[in-house]
């Protein structure tokens, strides 16, 4: 009997899981469902279990925070014995981050294939992490399922084989969807203001450097002057905030909201009531455009430009000048966006996701 090794490490990871577990219940097939430990904090990791009802971890390899190579190389070294034990017909990654291509390497030198959720996006940016982690999973994976049919043409322009590369659709939106679903009719208890704008940051290239941080932490200020900002804060950012002096700043205005980060059912809820985000991750890109609210992007590229080319999405750089320019425009529409939704977000993705790979297992 076949037997799927699911990989999670790290926030963004949880979402894309939960769905294609659920449907590999539905369908009777064995899964093991590996975390790496990546991400840690209860509300980092823990509530996102509760929230989007996946089960508890069968293995937890315990990895923590470290350096890249220090933290990559540990979840090798324990998956490698994983492996050893359970002997998976497939190992399923999803995403870009560090628990992604580790859990790939170990996979593919013991011969076992790797189907990869997310597969294609590219930033063009080598600097960040996660490109890198992109490129070299993608390379080596036996499925590559994307999300949007950049992706397909990206992997194609790499030299990948057509035959390697399947356009599901967007896992992202499944849970976000049902997600929506049981948040219905259920009334915050976030004390959120009437009208606002949803702040998060992240990116090592945005946070870690200083005068970049306090740059987009003043745009943040002169924009709160217009509209109140909710600001759920990554743990990596707070540490940022403190260090370089800025915490103070943000505790002492009013018009700015601060939160520890949010569960998975109370982001989605700050996020559907929101006039407007303002943020650097990927996956709120995606989400915007799927909800058609506003996006501007604190950043100079993405790994996602169909959100641009037909969402919600604008990016705008890191400089306070344009991103008062956009937020300036759209004000002066009321917050009004109008997009559509890309092809295959439809809530659907992890049944195609599963018909590739049960095709490919049973061929
Ligand atoms: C990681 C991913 C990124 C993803 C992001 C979402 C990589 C290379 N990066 O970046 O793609 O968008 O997660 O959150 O895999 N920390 C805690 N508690 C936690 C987790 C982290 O306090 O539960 C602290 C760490 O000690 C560290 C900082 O947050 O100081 C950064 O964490 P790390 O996992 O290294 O990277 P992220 O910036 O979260």
């Amino acid at each position: 009997m076949n037997k799927i090794a699911l990989i999670v490490g790290a926030r963004p990871n949880f979402m894309k899981i939960a769905p294609i577990e659920r449907e590999c219940q539905h369908r009777g097939i064995q899964t093991i469902l590996i975390h790496t430990g990546q991400h840690y904090d209860y509300n980092m990791s823990e509530i996102f279990f509760k929230d989007l009802n996946i089960r508890e971890p069968d293995i937890h390899l315990n990895v923590g925070s470290d350096s890249h190579a220090k933290q990559t190389a540990k979840i090798m070294i324990e998956f490698e014995k994983v492996c050893i034990d359970e002997n998976p017909s497939l190992v399923l990654v999803v995403g870009d981050v560090n628990s992604t291509i580790a859990c790939t390497i170990v996979a593919k030198k013991m011969n076992i294939p790797v189907a990869h959720v997310e597969a294609g996006l590219r930033s063009g940016d080598r600097s960040m992490p996660e490109e890198i982690n992109r490129i070299l999973t993608d390379s080596i994976s036996d499925l590559l399922l994307t999300p949007s049919i950049d992706g397909n043409e990206n992997l194609l322009s790499e030299g990948i084989p057509s035959d390697r590369i399947h356009f599901v659709g967007n896992i992202m939106i499944d849970s976000l969807y049902d997600a929506i679903e049981r948040c219905n009719g259920i009334k915050s208890d976030l004390s959120l203001p009437d009208k606002y704008g949803l702040l998060t940051l992240h990116r090592p290239s945005n946070v870690d450097d200083k005068s970049k941080l306090t740059e987009i932490i003043q745009t943040i200020i002169e924009i709160s002057n217009h509209i109140k900002i909710f600001f759920p804060i990554h743990p990596r950012t707070k540490n940022k905030l403190i260090e370089f002096g800025l915490m103070s700043t943000l505790k002492s205005s009013d018009d700015i909201i601060l939160t520890e980060p949010l569960g998975y059912l109370d982001f989605i809820q700050a996020m559907s009531s929101s006039s407007l985000i303002l943020t650097d991750s990927g996956g709120l890109q995606e989400e915007t455009t799927a909800l058609g609210i506003p996006c501007l992007t604190i950043r100079e590229n993405t790994e996602r430009p169909i959100t641009i080319l037909e969402g919600t999405n604008t990016l705008v750089g890191t400089s306070k000048s344009k991103i008062l320019e956009e937020f300036y425009t759209l004000k002066s529409k009321d917050f009004s966006s109008n997009g559509k939704k890309p092809k295959f977000w439809d809530g659907r993705t992890s049944s195609r996701i599963i018909d590739v790979v049960e095709g490919y297992l049973n061929d």
